[in-house]
């Protein structure tokens, strides 16, 4: 599948995965829209598309409100024209405590990372549907793979979208409507900076993003990347309880809160 003249829609465009994913869809001919909450970062990315020949609108929306989520994807569809591509990628990550249990947190996360994918997918769905084409991903991660110690609400929210999107994939099969779950392992954003410990297979994220545009265009149903730290998440499901609570357990002292609290 070409990428030049199609509409894409990315959400959480504004930094990081969303950010270099946006660039590299331009760059490939795509036309893009660009929704996060920061005004001036997004408009800073739709300059500089724009600058290189690309095109780009953007608009600001918290995709965890279902209304600011579906006015800021029509805005951008709007400007632009029907989605073909919309990448529900916006997503916040905060360690989950029980001294006491975080529950803030934990509801940031689900509304963000759960509720933000279902209502960004709900902005372009019907006109989808009505054109019979069309192709919705979602940014997860391979942390959806493994319940671990001291990430419960994280893990919890990325294994929700995992299972949402595999329900949704079959349901649209036959309605031509592509769907795909895009599972990083660790990249290097501003999610991931407060991190203290070696980070296995860390890529950056324009590498990310030039892997996700190759899974997307071929319209993988589930990618998985670095294939090494997807094999070892997969394979942690069968390690026993004390494995891991030991292989945590320092993480868990002292475990890395986002600069910016949720
Ligand atoms: N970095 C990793 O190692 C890694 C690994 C696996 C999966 N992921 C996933 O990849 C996605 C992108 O993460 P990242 O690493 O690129 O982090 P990031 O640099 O912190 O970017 C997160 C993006 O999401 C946006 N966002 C957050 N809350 C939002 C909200 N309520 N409404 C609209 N936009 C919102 C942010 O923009 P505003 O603040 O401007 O709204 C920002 O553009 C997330 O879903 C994350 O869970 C990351």
């Amino acid at each position: 599948m070409s990428f030049a003249g199609r509409i894409a829609v990315i959400t959480g465009a504004s930094s990081g995965i969303g950010w270099a994913l946006a660039r590299a869809l331009a760059a490939q001919g795509c036309k893009v829209g660009l929704v996060a909450r920061r005004r001036e970062q997004l408009a800073a990315l739709a300059a500089e598309i724009e600058k290189s020949g690309g095109i780009a609108a953007y608009a600001v929306g918290d995709v965890s409100e279902r209304q600011q989520a579906l006015d800021s994807i029509h805005e951008v569809a709007g400007r632009l024209g029907p989605v073909d591509l919309l990448v529900a990628n916006a997503g916040v990550g905060a360690p989950t405590t029980v001294e006491p249990l975080n529950v803030g947190d934990v509801e940031k996360m689900f509304r963000v990372n759960v509720l933000g994918v279902v209502y960004s997918l709900e902005a372009v769905l019907p006109q989808m549907l009505e054109r019979r084409s069309g192709h919705l991903a979602a940014v997860s991660s391979l942390a959806a793979y493994k319940g671990l110690p001291g990430e419960s609400g994280y893990t919890a929210s990325k294994a929700a979208v995992n299972v949402f999107m595999d329900g949704l994939r079959v349901q649209l099969r036959s309605k031509g409507v592509a769907v795909t779950t895009i599972c990083p392992g660790f990249v290097k954003t501003p999610m991931t900076e407060v991190n203290e410990f070696k980070m296995p297979f860390l890529m950056s994220a324009e590498q990310a993003a030039e892997r996700i545009v190759a899974a997307l265009k071929r319209k993988r149903k589930v990618y998985n990347f670095p294939w090494q730290l997807a094999f070892m998440m997969k394979l942690s499901r069968w390690a026993p309880d004390w494995l891991l609570d030991r292989m945590m357990h320092t993480y868990n002292e002292k475990p890395p809160f986002p600069k910016t609290p949720l």
